[in-house]
This record gives structure tokens, C-alpha cells and sequence, in this order.
């Protein structure tokens, strides 16, 4: 496997303590991350990109949608012991900020709660908008946390708790460059990164006893227990924030997710994709090399070993893509005027690209 020499961000090694961390975030996120992902149109044969997989939930859920001629690349700094097992899905261990990646590869790139934790994030950002094909779609899913007070509590002393449990937690996360505000940030960001069609959702939720979210935070009091007793916390102080998570009569008002989508202009519209921030230091030779066909199951392999697909396109490729320049112009002009007169739609989801899989934002 590829070592990669990064220190790990602030959720550390621990196997145990990651994989709870991801389940629940999955049990919290993915029927809103795989709701907009549906919005995109992808189906059958698409090309697609999970950054920072976790357990390869959502991973596993894009190669259903993709299959049987579609695959899905999955990376994580630390994939799973365990990934799924899913036909199409390939798991590797990468590291977004500093390891290769391929350009004008995938139909489709996503990313959640990843790039908060980078402080290289507007880098990493541009590189996973030339990672998309011309026409291609970036979803990032992130949270603004910066504010999720208490709404109901037992008694006063409990919401003091609270609220330095939370403002302590905010502490330990600014001191390793977590951006706790990026999920409203990163609408604009990716209309900076030469994104266009950039359609911004967003939700709060009421955390009660036993809710994903407030399992979360619990988990939290574990995960990160080291962190908060070095910023000033007691296991005591931990131990009555799990029991009042845990009370009948507490609420919440949830962190703020967002799910912002955005498009790689297709060739010949707009201005070109330009790089805002210098390559990141190259590990290892970035030679890509066509894919041999749909990877294997269940498979984790270190990244300069996968078999991604080379990114310059052909001379014949190019002249083609300005052939048919005239016609996609007038689609793409068809399909804004639809968006504007549904307005109620997210501005990535048309009738042409539901109803047709083969009209999909590929070149
Ligand atoms: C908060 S977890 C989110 C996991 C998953 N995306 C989800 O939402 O369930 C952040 C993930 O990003 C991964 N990660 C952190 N830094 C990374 C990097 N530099 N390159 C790739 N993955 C990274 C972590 O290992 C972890 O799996």
C-alpha cells in the first residue's frame, strides 16, 4: 500500500472510534447526501469520484446507480478494514491534498465533511473540479457548525454544559484549522473554483435523545475525550454531557448541512477551469493509464497503483468535442430556459437528463 506521510486530521487513528464516527454519520446524512446525488441524474455507465469514503456508504450507493457499465472510485486517506462489497466500487487509499488524481475523468465527484477538516481545502477544491469531465458535477455536503445551541434543557446548570461542551469543541476544532463555517462558504467557493450552475441546499433539524445527530455529539465526548480534557473539560464534565444527551427533555437545533452542486463548464462555454492555488508536491509519477474495465469487488489498493484513466483526451477527441460544440450550445441554452420556468427544480436537474441516462454531463 501507498504510505502516505500526513498526519491524520483531528478524528485521529483509531479504527473503533472512526467507524462509529461513520456509521452514525451515515445513519445522519445519507438519505439527504443520496436524495441529491439523485438530483444530478446519474445512472447507468457514469464515471464517479467519492473523496474521503468513510465506510463507502455513499460510495457503494453511487455503483448501484452506475452499474453495470459504470464504476465508482473511492479514496480515503484511511479506507475502511472493511469496504463494501459492491460490483464497480474500488477503495483506495489516497490522500486527496498531496497524492495524484487524474483530470477530466469522472461524470461525477463528491465529497462530505471532508474538505472542513483540510486547511489546504480551496486546493483540494480546485483539484476535484479538474478531476470532472467538461460538464461534469461536484457535490460537497458540509456542515456550518457554528452554532447549535440547546432549545430545550432540564435545568440551567445543563445548558452552561452545554454550551461549553459546544464552545470547547469549536476551540479544539479551530486549533487544527477545521474550517466550522465552510458549509456556507462553500457555495461561493465553487463558483470561484470556474464552477457554474452552482445550486446551494440547505437544512437544519431538531437533535432529540437517541437522534443520529445527538449520538454523534455523544460520540464525540469519546472519540475526542483525549482533546477536551487537554482543553480544560473533566471526565466528569464529559460524563454529564452523554447523560444529558441522553435525557428525555433535551433538544437541540442541529448543526446546519449543506449540499451545494455545481458544474464543470462544458468546452466551449464559459471560462475555462483555471487553477487558482499551485499544484500540490507530487508523491509518486503521475502516469495514467486506461482503465482495463469495471475493477474488481471488495478491492483496497494504494492509488498509484489503480488503474485510473489517462486524462489528456486525443487529438480526435478534442476535434470532435468542437464538432458538436453548436449542438450541446443550443441543448445546454434549451435546458437553462426549462430551469428558469421550474423554478421550484434544482437548476442540475432537467427532464432531458432524467428521462434520457445516455444525455448525462459527460463529453
Ligand atoms: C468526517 S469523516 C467523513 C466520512 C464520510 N465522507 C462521511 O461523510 O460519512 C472524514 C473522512 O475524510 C478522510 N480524510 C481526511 N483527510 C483526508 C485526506 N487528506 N485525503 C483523503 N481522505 C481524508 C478521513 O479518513 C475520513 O474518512
Amino acid at each position: 500500500m501507498h504510505a502516505t506521510s500526513r498526519p491524520l486530521p483531528v478524528f485521529g487513528h483509531d479504527e473503533d472510534r472512526n467507524g462509529e464516527q461513520h456509521r452514525l454519520l451515515s445513519l445522519a446524512l445519507d438519505p439527504l447526501t443520496t436524495e441529491r446525488l439523485a438530483l444530478t441524474g446519474i445512472g447507468p455507465g457514469w464515471r464517479c469520484l467519492e473523496v474521503g469514503a468513510g465506510n463507502g456508504g455513499v460510495a457503494a450507493w453511487l455503483a448501484r446507480r452506475v452499474a453495470p457499465a459504470g464504476s465508482v472510485l473511492a479514496t480515503d486517506i484511511r479506507p475502511p478494514a472493511r469496504p463494501p462489497d459492491v460490483a464497480g466500487l474500488e477503495l483506495v487509499r489516497h490522500d486527496i491534498v498531496r497524492d495524484p488524481l487524474p483530470e477530466a475523468e469522472f461524470d461525477l465527484v463528491h465529497a462530505r465533511l471532508v474538505l472542513r477538516l483540510l486547511p489546504e481545502r480551496l486546493a483540494v477544491l480546485d483539484r476535484l473540479v479538474r478531476a470532472l469531465k467538461p460538464g461534469g458535477v461536484l457535490q460537497l455536503d458540509e456542515f456550518d457548525a457554528t452554532d447549535a445551541p440547546a432549545l430545550r434543557v432540564p435545568d440551567p446548570a445543563a445548558h452552561r454544559l452545554y454550551r461549553t461542551f459546544m464552545e470547547t469543541k469549536a476551540q479544539i476544532m479551530d486549533g487544527e484549522e477545521v474550517d466550522m463555517a465552510w458549509g456556507r462558504k462553500a457555495g461561493a467557493a465553487m463558483s470561484r473554483a470556474g464552477l457554474t450552475e452552482v445550486s446551494s441546499y440547505h437544512r437544519f433539524e431538531v437533535w432529540s435523545a437517541g437522534s443520529p445527530g445527538l449520538q454523534l455529539v455523544s460520540h464525540h465526548t469519546r472519540h475526542l475525550r483525549e482533546k477536551f480534557i487537554r482543553a480544560g473539560m473533566t471526565g466528569r464534565q464529559l460524563a454529564d454531557v452523554r447523560d444529558l444527551l441522553a435525557h428525555p427533555v433535551f433538544r437541540a437545533r442541529s448543526y446546519a448541512i449543506y449540499s451545494v452542486q455545481g458544474r464543470r463548464p462544458r468546452e466551449g462555454r464559459g471560462a475555462p477551469i483555471a487553477s487558482t492555488c499551485p499544484p500540490p508536491p507530487r508523491t509518486s509519477t503521475p502516469r495514467w493509464r486506461a482503465s482495463t474495465g469495471p475493477p474488481a469487488r471488495n478491492s483496497i489498493r494504494s492509488w498509484p497503483n489503480s488503474s485510473a484513466s489517462a486524462s489528456p483526451r486525443s487529438t480526435a477527441a478534442r476535434s470532435a468535442c468542437r464538432c458538436t460544440r453548436g449542438r450541446r450550445w443550443k441543448r445546454e441554452k434549451a435546458r437553462n430556459a426549462w430551469t428558469r420556468s421550474h423554478p421550484g427544480r434544482a437548476a442540475l436537474c432537467s427532464p432531458a437528463r432524467s428521462a434520457r441516462p445516455s444525455d448525462s454531463p459527460r463529453p
